[in-house]
């Protein structure tokens, strides 16, 4: 095994599926991909990422202070989520990880950042092949300051002044996303979508979506069963949003 971790985190982290701990690879969310066939649900961690990337396909910035992770899930497990749900359970279960795990409350940027202190703390990209999901997760994690082409970021270190356990904190965040995923095959996503509602930055504001044809200008009104942005714009139209870049507007 590259990485040293204590046995007590290494014992928690593997009540959620396989653990692999990794010095360096390209990306975690492929190496989750590549255990698809021999693993129901797996856990990668790296140290470090040749080719992190993030949404839209931009390179995503880590380092051995990052928190970054992949959880393989299969799609064709009894009630499992409807695939495009995840991230919004994903980006649930990492805010209510680290205000458990710090004690400061966190935020949900539609649709996967978590916000600290109005910066960027995390970013989620989930990604679908055949019947699995990747939910692959980078968090600033004991940076003390973090590139400064990155002026939205934050880490936990710079907000608390204090160094955190990555493997405590992913062994909280994948608590919170079983349990997510339970509440949803008992029939309880109204419930579970009022908690991200809750936590959601953009609720009943002002904003700008940048989506892959076009940019929208309007006031959310909901987050419809989907996780999907209902947005009333200012011609009056009503759009539902699947994807997309949300700027809050003043
Ligand atoms: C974003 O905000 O654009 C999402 C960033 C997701 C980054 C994580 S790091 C672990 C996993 N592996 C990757 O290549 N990307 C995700």
């Amino acid at each position: 095994m590259a990485t040293e971790v204590a046995g007590e985190r290494l014992a928690g982290l593997a009540r959620y599926g396989s653990v692999h701990l990794l010095d360096e690879v390209a990306s975690t969310n492929d190496y989750a991909f590549g255990l698809a066939g021999k693993h129901t649900t797996a856990v990668v961690v790296a140290r470090r990422q040749t080719k992190g990337r993030g949404r839209f396909g931009r390179p995503w910035f880590s380092d051995d202070a990052s928190l970054t992770a992949s959880l393989l899930l299969l799609t064709d497990a009894p009630d499992f989520p409807h695939p495009s749900f995840v991230v919004h359970l994903a980006g649930l279960a990492l805010s209510r990880a680290v205000d458990e795990t710090v004690g400061l409350p966190t935020q949900i940027r539609w649709p996967n950042d978590i916000i600290l202190e109005d910066g960027k703390l995390a970013g989620i990209l989930c990604e679908g092949r055949r019947n699995a999901v990747a939910v692959g997760i980078g968090l600033n994690l004991n940076q003390e300051s973090l590139p400064e082409d990155l002026p939205d970021a934050v880490s936990l270190r710079m907000a608390t002044g204090k160094q955190w356990d990555k493997f405590y904190l992913l062994e909280n965040f994948l608590q919170e996303m079983f349990a997510s995923i339970e509440q949803t095959a008992k029939g309880e996503s109204a419930q579970v979508l009022a908690d991200i509602k809750g936590r959601s930055t953009v609720m009943h504001r002002r904003v700008e979506v940048r989506t892959l044809l076009r940019k929208h200008v309007g006031t959310v009104i909901d987050l419809d069963t989907e996780g999907r942005i209902v947005l009333r714009t200012d011609s009056g139209r009503l759009v539902v949003l699947g994807a997309g870049e949300v700027r809050r507007l003043r």
